[in-house]
């Protein structure tokens, strides 16, 4: 029998058609799933914020309570993440990345003399800092802005709950800064602040709000940890010990850990295996990398183990740089941070004050952390700010030699910074975090 030729010419037609409604399907489908992938690219796109400046404008402002749904519906992790309050417009926006800008306006964010609990180690005017210039900056991120600081919504937000700062000396710059931003809206008597050996408690009665800071330079228990004499040139820190601070810190609702600083500036780091009460000590060198990725995986085992996020934040401040070499920025007569009184320009700037390999490893360890651990990337942005130091202008706990006095930049500080300046930058950036991750 003849066979039928298979394509007579209406059946061709039909195959043709079929072939085509499949094409056609699979592009729908193929359009449906582009625009799910990128639709927040495309909404970002179209967002007024990008087709208008509107760097001055606080970003919840833009935001209306509706966009906020959409954005939690989208089962967005981040949006889940508690305290938070929406998504910035400009998703992948790295907050960290961008430039200082003069702000004679809007800033400083309070006056150094209306803020009665910074330290005499960081209030430089009043220790003769003779130019005020290092107050007046606001940071800028590349494509999109910082929401403004609202001290209400922050301290609303603290309602019956507790805030901590835990770390070194630097963290509690960045404590005392919080203080400051807050205190103002609180009344006279409504407010107090003391300190029980490592623990400041500032409390809002009102608020029943607690904000504290907690010394632990090293996180880890180590023999440094008196709150009063800790020089020790001779760093010893305990191994697996975090729980001996980490008791301190159960409980609290927002956390903001630091610690960098004295893995670097002893000489070496000595890790002790067993207790400083042994009479026999098991003590062993370590590399300060590797002794700094022990601590820090010490400290993702604690967050792990105390820290529901269901109910709490974790937040890390990463490296604060220091600026005691002025040939990192081209200063070839042997200067450092005395005398300076702009930022540096350079985007590309990274001094020796900083180490790049410590940053890695707190990003490395940190994305593996089942509790999620915000890191306040502010390393390189305080980097710029070779101005922003306490430099001579602070409070000297010892009488200054006539050789000192000769050349101030043998005794400057370009460790710490002065408030009011860079630190409320970094409380702004947890701000930012906190509220619209
Ligand atoms: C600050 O936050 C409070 C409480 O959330 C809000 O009522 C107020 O409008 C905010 N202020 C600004 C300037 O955004
Ligand atoms: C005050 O806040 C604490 C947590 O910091 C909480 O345990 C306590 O119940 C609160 N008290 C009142 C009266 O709300
Ligand atoms: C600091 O600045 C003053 C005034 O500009 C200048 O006289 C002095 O030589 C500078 N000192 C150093 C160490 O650069
Ligand atoms: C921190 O920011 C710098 C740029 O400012 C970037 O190079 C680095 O990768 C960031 N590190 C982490 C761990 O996010």
């Amino acid at each position: 029998m003849k066979l039928k030729p298979l394509a007579s010419s209406s059946s061709t037609a039909l195959i043709r058609r079929s072939r085509l409604f499949i094409y056609l399907v699979i592009l729908v489908v193929f359009i449906l799933f582009v625009s799910v992938l990128y639709g927040e690219d495309f909404r970002c796109l179209l967002s007024p914020r990008l087709l208008a400046d509107t760097a001055e404008l606080p970003l919840p402002a833009l935001r209306t309570d509706q966009k906020m749904e959409d954005d939690r519906e989208e089962g967005d992790e981040a949006a889940a993440l508690p305290f938070a309050l929406g998504l910035t417009a400009e998703r992948g926006c790295d907050l960290f990345n961008g430039r200082w800008e003069r702000d004679e306006l809007a800033r400083p964010l309070y006056q150094e003399s209306d803020c009665p609990y910074i330290q005499p180690q960081l209030t430089c005017q009043e220790h003769g800092r003779p130019d005020r210039g290092y107050q007046f900056w606001r940071w800028q991120p590349h494509g999109c802005s910082l929401p403004r600081f609202n001290a209400t919504q922050m301290l609303e937000s603290l309602r019956g709950k507790r805030m901590m700062y835990v770390g070194d000396s630097l963290n509690r710059g960045q404590y005392v800064s919080m203080v400051c931003l807050l205190h103002s809206i609180i009344p006279e008597g409504s407010k107090s602040m003391e300190t029980f050996d490592s623990l400041t408690v500032f409390t809002a009665k009102d608020y029943n709000a607690t904000i504290e800071f907690y010394w632990a330079p090293f996180l880890l228990e180590s023999n440094s940890d008196n709150a009063v004499i800790h020089r020790v040139s001779d760093r010893i820190i305990r191994k697996g010990s975090i729980n001996k601070h980490g008791r301190h810190w159960k409980g609290v609702d927002i956390v903001v850990f630091n610690t960098y600083l004295w893995w670097v500036s002893g000489d070496t780091n000595k890790i002790l295996r067993g207790s400083f009460e042994d009479k026999e000590k098991d003590i062993v060198e370590l590399p300060t990398d590797d002794a700094y990725r022990m601590a820090m995986k010490s400290l993702v085992r604690w967050v792990e183990k105390n820290m529901d996020p269901k109910k709490t934040r974790v937040f890390f401040t990463s490296m604060s740089p220091t600026h005691g070499n002025g040939a990192d920025w081209g200063d070839t007569s042997g200067g450092n941070c005395y005398n300076q009184t702009t930022p540096i320009e350079d985007p590309d700037y990274w001094g020796s004050g900083a180490r790049k390999s410590m940053l890695a490893i707190l990003g490395e360890v940190f994305s593996k952390s089942r509790v999620p651990i915000t890191l306040l990337n502010i390393t390189q942005l305080s980097s710029y700010r070779k101005d922003a130091h306490t430099m001579i202008y602070k409070k000297q706990w010892s009488p200054l030699t006539p050789e000192q006095l000769e050349n101030p930049a043998s005794y400057a500080d370009c460790v710490h910074w002065c408030l009011p300046g860079l630190q409320d930058t970094w409380n702004e950036l947890m701000f930012a975090k906190l509220f619209y991750p």
